[in-house]
Protein backbone atom coordinates (compact mmCIF):
# COMPACT_ATOMS: atom_id res chain seq x y z
CA UNK A 1 0.00 0.00 0.00
CA UNK A 2 1.64 3.48 -0.85
CA UNK A 3 1.85 5.95 1.63
CA UNK A 4 -0.44 8.17 0.12
CA UNK A 5 -3.36 6.28 -0.13
CA UNK A 6 -2.69 5.42 3.67
CA UNK A 7 -2.52 8.96 4.25
CA UNK A 8 -5.86 9.58 2.28
CA UNK A 9 -7.50 6.71 4.80
CA UNK A 10 -6.12 8.11 7.43
CA UNK A 11 -7.50 11.75 6.48
CA UNK A 12 -11.26 10.35 6.07
CA UNK A 13 -10.77 8.44 9.65
CA UNK A 14 -9.57 11.69 11.01
CA UNK A 15 -13.04 13.63 9.59
CA UNK A 16 -15.04 11.14 10.91
CA UNK A 17 -13.83 11.82 14.46
CA UNK A 18 -13.64 15.45 14.40
CA UNK A 19 -17.36 15.58 13.18
CA UNK A 20 -18.29 13.10 15.28
CA UNK A 21 -16.85 14.65 18.36
CA UNK A 22 -18.37 17.77 17.43
CA UNK A 23 -21.79 16.57 17.16
CA UNK A 24 -21.36 14.09 20.31
CA UNK A 25 -20.28 17.00 22.20
CA UNK A 26 -21.88 20.30 21.06
CA UNK A 27 -25.82 18.84 19.77
CA UNK A 28 -26.25 15.13 21.49
CA UNK A 29 -24.96 15.47 24.67
CA UNK A 30 -23.81 19.53 25.40
CA UNK A 31 -24.28 19.05 28.90
CA UNK A 32 -22.06 15.80 29.47
CA UNK A 33 -24.37 14.55 31.65
CA UNK A 34 -23.41 10.43 31.85
CA UNK A 35 -19.51 11.80 32.13
CA UNK A 36 -20.40 14.42 34.97
CA UNK A 37 -22.76 11.73 36.63
CA UNK A 38 -19.75 9.57 37.30
CA UNK A 39 -17.79 12.58 38.94
CA UNK A 40 -17.81 11.72 42.97
CA UNK A 41 -15.86 13.46 45.82
CA UNK A 42 -15.87 16.62 43.09
CA UNK A 43 -13.61 19.82 45.00
CA UNK A 44 -16.10 22.78 46.25
CA UNK A 45 -14.38 24.93 43.75
CA UNK A 46 -16.13 22.91 41.06
CA UNK A 47 -18.38 25.44 39.40
CA UNK A 48 -21.04 23.70 36.29
CA UNK A 49 -21.34 26.26 34.04
CA UNK A 50 -17.87 27.36 33.87
CA UNK A 51 -16.48 23.73 33.99
CA UNK A 52 -19.06 23.45 30.43
CA UNK A 53 -17.71 26.50 28.98
CA UNK A 54 -14.27 25.45 29.13
CA UNK A 55 -14.76 22.05 27.87
CA UNK A 56 -16.48 23.77 25.16
CA UNK A 57 -13.67 25.36 24.42
CA UNK A 58 -11.41 22.56 24.83
CA UNK A 59 -13.54 20.58 21.92
CA UNK A 60 -12.94 22.96 19.75
CA UNK A 61 -9.96 23.72 19.82
CA UNK A 62 -8.47 19.88 20.26
CA UNK A 63 -10.83 19.57 17.06
CA UNK A 64 -8.69 22.69 15.00
CA UNK A 65 -5.56 21.00 16.48
CA UNK A 66 -6.87 17.62 14.78
CA UNK A 67 -7.47 19.11 11.39
CA UNK A 68 -4.70 21.57 11.43
CA UNK A 69 -2.20 18.60 12.58
CA UNK A 70 -3.68 16.08 9.81
CA UNK A 71 -3.24 18.66 6.57
CA UNK A 72 0.42 19.50 7.39
CA UNK A 73 1.13 15.77 6.87
CA UNK A 74 0.77 16.42 3.65
CA UNK A 75 4.10 16.12 2.13
CA UNK A 76 3.16 17.72 -1.40
CA UNK A 77 1.29 20.98 0.69
CA UNK A 78 4.36 21.17 2.72
CA UNK A 79 6.29 21.46 -0.36
CA UNK A 80 4.30 23.16 -2.80
CA UNK A 81 2.67 25.40 0.11
CA UNK A 82 4.85 26.21 2.02
CA UNK A 83 3.61 29.63 3.55
CA UNK A 84 0.19 27.83 3.81
CA UNK A 85 2.00 24.89 5.71
CA UNK A 86 4.14 27.60 8.39
CA UNK A 87 0.68 29.20 9.09
CA UNK A 88 -1.43 26.04 9.79
CA UNK A 89 1.28 24.93 11.68
CA UNK A 90 1.21 28.07 14.14
CA UNK A 91 -2.82 27.15 14.04
CA UNK A 92 -1.85 23.61 15.15
CA UNK A 93 0.95 25.29 17.80
CA UNK A 94 -1.78 27.97 19.31
CA UNK A 95 -4.55 25.03 19.58
CA UNK A 96 -1.83 22.57 21.37
CA UNK A 97 -1.46 25.06 23.74
CA UNK A 98 -4.92 26.10 24.26
CA UNK A 99 -5.98 22.32 24.45
CA UNK A 100 -2.94 22.19 27.54
CA UNK A 101 -4.31 25.32 29.41
CA UNK A 102 -8.13 24.45 29.22
CA UNK A 103 -6.95 20.31 29.93
CA UNK A 104 -5.08 22.76 32.58
CA UNK A 105 -8.55 23.97 34.02
CA UNK A 106 -10.58 20.92 33.64
CA UNK A 107 -8.06 18.17 35.24
CA UNK A 108 -8.39 19.12 39.10
CA UNK A 109 -12.46 18.47 38.34
CA UNK A 110 -10.69 14.46 36.36
CA UNK A 111 -12.88 12.17 37.21
CA UNK A 112 -10.62 9.63 39.48
CA UNK A 113 -9.20 12.54 41.17
CA UNK A 114 -5.59 13.21 41.70
CA UNK A 115 -4.43 9.79 40.68
CA UNK A 116 -5.84 11.13 36.95
CA UNK A 117 -5.38 14.45 37.13
CA UNK A 118 -1.93 14.06 37.49
CA UNK A 119 -1.02 12.17 34.15
CA UNK A 120 -3.38 14.73 32.97
CA UNK A 121 -1.07 17.31 33.94
CA UNK A 122 2.20 16.06 32.97
CA UNK A 123 0.73 15.73 29.13
CA UNK A 124 -0.58 19.36 29.58
CA UNK A 125 3.14 20.00 30.40
CA UNK A 126 4.86 18.18 28.00
CA UNK A 127 2.43 18.75 24.89
CA UNK A 128 3.37 21.46 23.91
CA UNK A 129 7.25 21.14 24.77
CA UNK A 130 7.58 18.35 22.23
CA UNK A 131 5.64 20.31 19.69
CA UNK A 132 7.79 23.05 20.09
CA UNK A 133 11.06 20.97 19.60
CA UNK A 134 9.16 19.47 16.30
CA UNK A 135 9.30 23.84 15.44
CA UNK A 136 12.64 24.31 16.56
CA UNK A 137 13.55 21.88 14.13
CA UNK A 138 12.19 22.63 10.86
CA UNK A 139 13.33 26.62 11.71
CA UNK A 140 16.96 24.75 12.06
CA UNK A 141 15.96 23.08 8.67
CA UNK A 142 15.99 19.37 10.40
CA UNK A 143 13.35 18.24 8.13
CA UNK A 144 13.16 14.53 9.11
CA UNK A 145 13.72 15.34 12.56
CA UNK A 146 11.04 17.85 12.37
CA UNK A 147 8.47 15.15 10.84
CA UNK A 148 9.38 12.74 13.77
CA UNK A 149 8.87 15.13 16.18
CA UNK A 150 5.20 16.08 14.80
CA UNK A 151 4.22 12.29 15.00
CA UNK A 152 5.10 12.65 18.49
CA UNK A 153 2.86 15.58 18.79
CA UNK A 154 0.11 14.63 16.88
CA UNK A 155 -0.65 11.51 18.28
CA UNK A 156 -2.08 13.40 21.43
CA UNK A 157 -5.07 14.30 19.69
CA UNK A 158 -6.28 11.20 19.85
CA UNK A 159 -5.31 10.97 23.71
CA UNK A 160 -9.57 11.42 24.42
CA UNK A 161 -10.27 8.25 21.69
CA UNK A 162 -8.24 6.02 23.53
CA UNK A 163 -9.44 7.13 27.41
CA UNK A 164 -12.90 6.73 25.92
CA UNK A 165 -11.81 2.97 23.42
CA UNK A 166 -10.02 1.79 26.44
CA UNK A 167 -12.29 2.71 29.21
CA UNK A 168 -15.68 1.52 27.43
CA UNK A 169 -13.88 -1.85 26.91
CA UNK A 170 -13.50 -1.99 30.76
CA UNK A 171 -16.63 -0.15 31.93
CA UNK A 172 -18.74 -3.06 29.55
CA UNK A 173 -16.68 -5.73 31.19
CA UNK A 174 -17.84 -4.97 34.79
CA UNK A 175 -15.34 -2.37 35.86
CA UNK A 176 -16.51 0.41 37.57
CA UNK A 177 -16.36 3.63 35.85
CA UNK A 178 -13.80 5.48 37.46
CA UNK A 179 -11.28 2.81 37.53
CA UNK A 180 -12.06 2.13 33.88
CA UNK A 181 -11.46 5.54 33.24
CA UNK A 182 -8.20 6.27 35.30
CA UNK A 183 -6.64 3.24 33.64
CA UNK A 184 -8.67 4.86 30.15
CA UNK A 185 -5.98 7.57 30.45
CA UNK A 186 -2.97 5.96 31.42
CA UNK A 187 -3.27 3.76 28.94
CA UNK A 188 -4.04 6.20 26.36
CA UNK A 189 -0.55 7.99 27.36
CA UNK A 190 1.21 4.77 26.86
CA UNK A 191 -0.75 3.74 23.09
CA UNK A 192 -0.30 7.20 21.89
CA UNK A 193 3.81 7.28 22.73
CA UNK A 194 3.92 3.66 21.19
CA UNK A 195 2.21 4.30 18.41
CA UNK A 196 4.48 7.25 17.20
CA UNK A 197 7.36 5.43 17.98
CA UNK A 198 5.68 2.27 16.03
CA UNK A 199 5.06 4.98 12.70
CA UNK A 200 8.55 6.43 12.85
CA UNK A 201 10.31 3.13 12.76
CA UNK A 202 8.06 2.20 10.08
CA UNK A 203 8.77 4.83 7.96
CA UNK A 204 12.72 4.56 8.74
CA UNK A 205 12.82 1.05 7.90
CA UNK A 206 10.52 2.14 4.35
CA UNK A 207 13.24 4.67 3.80
CA UNK A 208 16.22 2.62 3.88
CA UNK A 209 14.68 -0.27 2.14
C1 LIG B 1 -7.13 16.53 20.96
C2 LIG B 1 -8.16 15.74 21.19
C3 LIG B 1 -9.06 15.88 22.41
C4 LIG B 1 -10.41 15.91 22.41
C5 LIG B 1 -11.32 15.78 21.20
C6 LIG B 1 -10.83 16.10 23.78
C7 LIG B 1 -12.14 16.15 24.18
C8 LIG B 1 -12.55 16.16 25.50
C9 LIG B 1 -13.90 16.02 25.93
C10 LIG B 1 -15.10 15.80 25.02
C11 LIG B 1 -13.91 16.07 27.27
C12 LIG B 1 -15.14 15.97 28.18
C13 LIG B 1 -15.19 14.65 28.84
C14 LIG B 1 -15.24 13.50 27.89
O1 LIG B 1 -16.28 13.26 27.26
O2 LIG B 1 -14.19 12.85 27.76
C15 LIG B 1 -12.55 16.24 27.69
C16 LIG B 1 -12.16 16.31 28.99
C17 LIG B 1 -10.86 16.50 29.38
N1 LIG B 1 -9.75 16.56 28.58
FE1 LIG B 1 -9.75 16.46 26.60
N2 LIG B 1 -9.73 16.19 24.58
C18 LIG B 1 -8.62 16.05 23.77
C19 LIG B 1 -7.32 16.06 24.17
C20 LIG B 1 -6.90 16.25 25.45
C21 LIG B 1 -5.52 16.33 25.87
C22 LIG B 1 -4.31 16.15 24.97
C23 LIG B 1 -5.53 16.56 27.19
C24 LIG B 1 -4.29 16.77 27.99
C25 LIG B 1 -3.99 16.16 28.98
C26 LIG B 1 -6.91 16.62 27.64
C27 LIG B 1 -7.35 16.82 28.93
C28 LIG B 1 -8.65 16.74 29.37
C29 LIG B 1 -9.07 16.82 30.74
C30 LIG B 1 -8.19 17.02 31.97
C31 LIG B 1 -10.46 16.65 30.76
C32 LIG B 1 -11.38 16.57 31.97
C33 LIG B 1 -11.52 15.11 32.36
C34 LIG B 1 -12.44 14.90 33.51
O3 LIG B 1 -13.19 15.79 33.88
O4 LIG B 1 -12.42 13.78 34.04
N3 LIG B 1 -7.71 16.43 26.55
N4 LIG B 1 -11.74 16.30 26.59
Amino acid sequence: MSLRFIYKLLLVFIGIYILFTLTDNYILDHQASFFLEQKINLRDSFRLPVWLDVMYVHVFVACLATLSGAVNFSRGLAWQKRKFHRINGYIYVVSVILVSLTSGYLAPYATGGKLVSVPFNMVNLFWPIITIVAIIHAKKGRLDKHWQWMIRSYVFCFTNMFIHLISSVLYQTGVDYTRSYTIGVYGSIIVNVAIAEAIILYLRSRKSS
